[in-house]
């Protein structure tokens, strides 16, 4: 299969705010668990970063160590402080968000759109709140770190930059798949999400070097600590899907 992806179109301006409808988003499936006053704290920390760190990945060595909740999150309470905040589902492989805001499948996302077939209109919602924007992941395809690599990717960051405060990416894990590396590299800086007791120093440390590696400002560790009990959604879910080494996605 060959996709060009030297020669999209110039991407829409985000300054046009024509967006692909409205979403009422839910950062996650139950919500008990998550504590304002944490989000608050974090969203102190990420501002003290300073005015030239504006797009921030978030990824973790593991799956389900809270990565996806914690950008929705993050991006959630940033656009509450009147931030205008872009959150970019990147997870093209397993997007939860998407699962829990799109129920059509007759819907564009990042996938399309770094792939041509879809401008920024197709792509980009608005949610309850007007200073919150997001864009899902999209179908899968097939290449999912060629895309990610692209300068149109680049050119989206850059341009999401002129219009917003944040943009906030969510992405697969980095000790399985490669993806965060590649979008850390048109980042201005990365947050690891660590479970602690899950993981192990030495994956955390793994981590820490493919970021290094990829030029990207490390902002530091977000420790989340889940309780897998309190979530019903949990084994349900994650029995079905699992990440492979080579990045295919297997039921
Ligand atoms: N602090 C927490 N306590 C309890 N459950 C959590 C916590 N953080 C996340 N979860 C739940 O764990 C599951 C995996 O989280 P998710 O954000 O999808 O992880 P990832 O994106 O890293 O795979 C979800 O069902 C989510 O609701
Ligand atoms: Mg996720």
């Amino acid at each position: 299969m060959f996709l060009d992806l030297n020669t999209p179109n110039d991407i829409t301006s985000f300054t046009e705010n024509k967006s692909a409808g409205k979403v009422n988003f839910n950062t996650t499936s139950s919500g008990d668990y998550l504590t304002n006053e944490n989000f608050k704290t974090l969203r102190t920390n990420i501002l003290f970063c300073g005015s030239d760190i504006k797009t921030i990945v978030l990824t973790s060595s593991r799956e389900n160590e809270g990565k996806s909740t914690i950008a929705a999150e993050l991006a959630k309470s940033l656009a509450e402080t009147n931030r205008k905040t872009l959150l970019i589902d990147a997870d093209m492989r397993k997007s939860v968000l998407l699962r829990r805001n799109i129920s059509s499948q007759n819907f564009y996302g990042l996938s399309e759109f770094l792939s041509g077939q879809a401008e920024l209109n197709r792509v980009l919602y608005n949610t309850q709140n007007p200073d919150f924007d997001v864009i899902f992941s999209g179908h899968f395809p097939p290449n999912p770190v060629e895309l990610l690599g692209s300068e149109r990717f680049k050119k989206l960051l850059e341009s999401a930059k002129e219009v917003y405060d944040y943009v906030i990416i969510d992405s697969p894990p980095l000790g399985t798949v490669i993806d965060a590396a590649v979008i850390a590299a048109s980042c201005d800086g990365a947050a690891i999400v660590i479970t602690p007791g899950k993981i192990t120093v030495k994956e955390a440390a793994e981590v820490k070097e493919q970021l290094i590696k990829s030029g990207c400002k490390i902002l530091g560790a977000i420790l989340n600590d889940i309780d897998a009990k309190r979530t019903k959604y949990y084994k349900k879910y994650y029995r079905k899907y699992e990440y492979t080494p080579s990045g295919k996605r297997i039921k």
